[in-house]
């Protein structure tokens, strides 16, 4: 199965991809995180994506595209993927299409998390994560079980993403719309796209997905 995860950035893409990853196995593509990596890594494609990273604005259809297509190489064709914070242009879309197609893919389901862009900049800019393991935390919404201690992985260091400030977030929130949003009605047209409240709370948001993805997921 080959699913997309569509929302503006906050609206939960990546919290729902690592519970679908966790309960079902699939393997989450997510284009911001390969993009962190290899600006951690100090790649080529890291140095130059880091200063438009940084000011909220869309790195090049080409790099992204690129990375997906690796990434997919790398996985067995059999592996379910859940394509996060990608495709984000109509261009994007275009790629996307051609990429499955050549690695005999279908995509299966359009997922749109629809919220209401005031909660998100609250959302964004209280969200943390464990510096080990990624695992996603919130200041109000979604605290370790133990403070200070990572549910998952047990470690006490945690990070900040540079782009989760208010002023980064209202770029990045304008690029949704004016990008991203407008790739909606490609899918529309397929008869693939399902919409889910993301104002509710996680577990709500995640039964509402697994209700839509339903035996196929198994
Ligand atoms: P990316 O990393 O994709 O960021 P984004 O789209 O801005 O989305 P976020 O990761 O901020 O939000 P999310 O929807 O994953 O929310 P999350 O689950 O964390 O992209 C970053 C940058 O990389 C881009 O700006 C661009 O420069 C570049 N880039 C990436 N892909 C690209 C592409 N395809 N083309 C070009 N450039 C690209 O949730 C947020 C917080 O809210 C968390 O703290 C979470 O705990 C909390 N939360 C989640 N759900 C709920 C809920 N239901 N209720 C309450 N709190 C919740
Ligand atoms: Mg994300």
């Amino acid at each position: 199965m080959n699913i997309i995860l569509l929302g503006p950035p906050g609206a939960g893409k990546g919290t729902q991809a690592s519970r679908l990853e966790s309960e079902h196995g699939m393997v989450q593509l997510s284009t911001g995180d390969m993009l962190r990596a290899a600006v951690k890594a100090g790649t080529p494609i890291g140095v130059q994506a880091k200063a438009v990273m940084d000011a909220g604005e869309l790195v090049s259809d080409e790099i992204v595209s690129g990375l997906i297509g690796e990434r997919l190489d790398e996985l067995g064709g059999e592996t379910s993927v859940i394509f996060d914070g990608y495709p984000r242009t109509a261009a994007q879309a275009d790629s996307l299409d051609q990429i499955l197609a050549d690695r005999g893919r279908k995509l299966d389901h359009v997922i749109e998390l629809v919220v209401e862009e005031e909660a998100l900049v609250d959302r964004i800019t209280g969200r943390f994560s464990c510096a080990k393991c990624g695992a996603g935390y919130h200041d109000r919404y979604k605290l370790p079980k133990v403070e200070n201690v990572c549910d998952v992985c047990g470690s006490s260091e945690f990070k900040r993403r540079p782009d989760d400030n208010e002023e980064t977030v209202r770029t990045r929130m304008a690029e949704y719309r004016a990008k991203t949003a407008p790739i909606l009605p490609i899918y529309e047209a397929r008869g693939i796209v399902s919409k889910v409240d993301g104002m509710a709370d996680i577990d709500h948001v995640n039964d509402a997905i697994e209700a839509i993805l339903g035996s196929d997921a198994s």
